[in-house]
């Protein structure tokens, strides 16, 4: 049969790692698609930079050279950001091209317009490498798990922070020495600060909830904290309490709405998912049919996301001339059956909290806060007071509360942070159980 033409564009970690396992496994890919899946041309912007890794393979400086060369079929967008990838996306598409895409930015953003494009035009659109790296987390949620009405989902879905989290409580490694070492590694974006705010974990969380729930894609409603404000102070006391923090996405259906949310969180160390370190990812799914199921692997690097672009190339390959309606859709449900559930507020999630407060060592204090907490309604789980450091007057203080509403949590700190015998702020951190009932 004749090959599948492929275009490549961008030839950096992903690109080059794509290019690298098309070529090693030449063979057995070719044997499972049915045909050979040949890449005829690259885009990149240093050609010089490319040469050597490109060797025989035709490069050129302008993207449209791929997206418009006629004898292409599969168009393998791998430059991120959100121009020109959305413009070269849609031209492709308009020409009649399959594509595939690691650009979690470009899917979150703009999937609802890419996709509505690709449905019209009767190509695809595959991007099982814009989340969780080598994980196959979207053919698990939109093909394995099909019968079930998914409850919720958390994941460790960006390999940067993880990282930087498992170096900085094994090794004591400061923050930015581990973010530079994760650039070197290839983990992280092209601006870091997507990936230590939290904002690469909500691109992958708003991909997510689309397919788990059937919604359109709506990063903007997804709320967002990164880790650049824990201490190293509360990874330790989290673990004194059974806990480990890590920077999870969860998305979960609840009665008024879905609760999608990317912020640091406690999780019991005796869960598998507290023990995914390193650039390491996992995604817990909670099915109603299936119950709880976990997915783990490399979350980022050339090599694990190449798997994903290529095991899109082969889906792609396979499915091109099926009939358009008989495909699985791009979002799991069909298109006009998206629902309109809303995103809930943040101040209507439920969940249980970490508090660590500075306070004056004097009787009464404990008193006042546990008042104000009762006052919001908020029962307490746990509560530590530290001992005062040799020649200080202030204590550490450690509240674990039970399941709450957040806007009482968000009344209850203001009021604490109001009392004098209170010093600073109050460092709040959200606690999942994660139980698989
Ligand atoms: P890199 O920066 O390593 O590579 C980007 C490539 O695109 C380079 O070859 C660059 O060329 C080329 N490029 C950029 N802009 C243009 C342009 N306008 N025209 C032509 N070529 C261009 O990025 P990554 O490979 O790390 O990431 C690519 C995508 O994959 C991103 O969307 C990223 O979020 C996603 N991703 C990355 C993962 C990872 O582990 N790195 C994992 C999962 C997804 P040149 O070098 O000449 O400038
Ligand atoms: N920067 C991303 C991460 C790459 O660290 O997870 C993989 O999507």
């Amino acid at each position: 049969m004749k090959p599948i033409n492929v275009g490549l564009l961008g030839l950096g970690t992903v690109g080059g790692g794509t290019l690298t396992v098309l070529r090693r496994n030449a063979e057995e890919i070719t044997r499972r698609a049915g045909r050979e899946i040949r890449v005829v041309r690259a885009a990149v912007r240093d050609l010089e930079k490319a040469k050597a890794l490109a060797g025989d393979l035709p490069l050129t400086i302008n993207p449209f050279d791929v997206v418009d060369d006629p004898e292409i079929d599969i168009v393998v967008e791998l430059i991120g950001g959100l121009e020109p990838a959305r413009e070269l996306v849609l031209q492709a598409i308009h020409n009649g091209k399959h594509v595939v895409t690691a650009n979690k930015h470009l899917v979150a953003k703009y999937g609802n317009e890419i996709f509505a494009a690709a449905q019209a035009k009767g190509v695809m659109v595959a991007f099982e490498a814009a989340v969780a790296g080598g994980i196959p987390i979207i053919k698990a949620l939109r093909e394995g798990l099909t019968a079930n009405r998914i409850e919720w989902l958390a994941g460790i879905i960006n390999g940067t922070s993880n990282f930087i989290l498992t170096e900085m409580r094994d090794k004591g490694a400061a923050f930015a020495d581990v973010l530079k070492q994760a650039q070197a590694l290839g983990y992280a974006e092209a601006d870091p600060t997507f990936d230590i705010e939290g904002i690469d974990a909500a691109h992958k969380l708003t991909i997510l909830s689309a397919i788990a729930f059937g919604i359109p894609m709506q990063f903007d409603k997804a709320y967002t904290e990164g880790i650049s404000k824990l201490t190293r102070e509360d990874v330790q006391y989290a673990e004194e309490l059974g806990y480990r923090i890590k920077l999870l996405g969860i998305a979960r259906r609840a009665e008024a709405g879905i609760e999608l949310r990317v912020h640091p969180t406690l999780i019991p160390e005796r869960r598998l998912i507290a023990n995914v370190d390193g650039a390491m990812n996992a995604v817990l799914v909670k099915g109603d049919a299936v119950g709880s199921t976990l997915y783990y692997g490399a979350g980022a690097g050339a090599e694990p996301t190449a798997s994903a672009v290529v095991a899109d190339l082969v889906d792609v390959t396979r499915l091109h001339t099926a009939d358009p309606h008989h495909r699985v859709p791009h979002l799991a449900f069909q298109p006009d059956q998206l629902s309109d559930t809303p995103i809930l507020p943040m101040d209507e999630v439920r969940t249980a909290y970490y508090l660590r407060l500075r306070a004056f060592d004097r009787p009464g204090v404990l008193a006042d806060i546990t008042r104000i907490l009762a006052d919001s309604n908020i029962s307490i789980d746990a509560m530590v007071q530290k001992e005062p450091a040799e020649g200080e007057v202030q204590v550490n203080i450690i509240l674990l509360t039970h399941i709450t509403v957040e806007k009482n949590v968000n009344a209850a700190i203001a009021k604490i942070e109001a009392l004098d015998t209170v010093a600073g702020k109050v460092m709040r951190i959200r606690l999942e159980e994660l139980a698989s009932k």
